[in-house]
């Protein structure tokens, strides 16, 4: 059996934490992110039958939700009261690579050293893959995180989804291609809860990013980089609104500049046309 600690997936997915942490997207144990591996990648590595411990399906609380479209599948993810600062040096402290067992409890396959769990953000990860994988069935990433500007950007910035995906797509030119659909916009809620699992998985249901407001970010893609990226380039919009602040904006990326935008990249079906002002 080859050492889990060199599986593509495991080196990939701890040198991401460590990007994020750079970043200043994830203090302390701020963040969580699950990836949805493969049966034939996790058996080159580990004996799948081989059930180290069982975990309770649970938020901050125990849980409820229905998890049965996942049952039987494999994901590595975070541990709950991990720091991300941590993960490259230490992964089998700070991850596990848990199975969803038939009886709606969670097999520990490695890690989480330290008698660990899951992330307290379970529901609202699983719920969002369950919600993805139903637009895109090659979907495999959710990455939750706290990044600076987009953050203080909902303390500013009125909450309605076609405004902020609006300003958000004037901040760079490059946002309207990289996010056609815009942002999902939640009020504040309890983090840790089914409740926000469901309401962050309905929007999942058309957006790949969806804001907590005043608490941070849910975003899920094809694979590490890709979600990465997206956060990155929204991130990245919310970092130039904030230093534009109060000073009067005398240049915009125009409507006119967008819609050349969608053609050229050939994006008419998935932009958010109710989005813009001029229909
Ligand atoms: P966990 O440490 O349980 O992953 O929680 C971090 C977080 O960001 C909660 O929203
Ligand atoms: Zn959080």
């Amino acid at each position: 059996m080859k050492n889990v600690l060199e599986a593509p997936f495991l080196v990939e997915f701890a040198k991401t934490a460590a990007n994020m942490y750079r970043l200043g997207w994830d203090e302390r144990n701020g963040g969580n992110i699950s990836y949805l591996l493969k049966e034939e990648e996790v058996k080159e590595f580990l004996d799948v039958n081989h059930v180290i411990r069982k975990l309770p399906l649970a938020g901050v609380n125990s849980a409820a939700f229905d998890i049965s479209p996942l049952i039987g599948k494999y994901f590595l993810v975070t541990g709950t009261g991990k720091y991300f600062k941590n993960v490259l040096d230490d992964p089998e402290t700070n991850l596990g690579i848990i199975r969803i067992a038939k009886d709606k409890t969670i097999d520990l396959l490695w890690g989480y050293k330290d008698g660990g769990r899951t992330t307290s953000e379970f529901p609202a990860h699983m719920m969002s893959h369950i919600a993805r994988l139903k637009v895109d069935p090659n979907n495999r990433v959710v990455m939750h995180c706290h990044p600076t500007n987009l953050l203080a950007m909902t303390y500013v910035h009125e909450l309605d989804e076609a405004k902020f995906s609006h300003t958000l797509w004037e901040m760079s030119t490059e946002c309207i291609v990289v996010f056609p659909e815009g942002v999902g916009v939640l009020p504040w809620m309890l983090c840790g809860t089914d409740e926000i699992g469901i309401a962050t998985a309905e929007k999942m249901a058309s957006f790949r990013i969806v804001l907590w407001s005043l608490h941070g970010v849910y975003a899920a893609g094809k694979n590490l980089d890709e979600t990465f990226g997206l956060i990155e380039t929204v991130e990245k919009a919310a970092t130039i609104y904030n230093i534009i602040g109060q000073r009067k904006v005398v240049n915009t990326i125009s409507e006119d500049a967008m819609k050349q935008l969608v053609d050229l990249f050939k994006i008419r079906d998935v932009v958010r046309w109710d989005f813009f002002r001029n229909k």
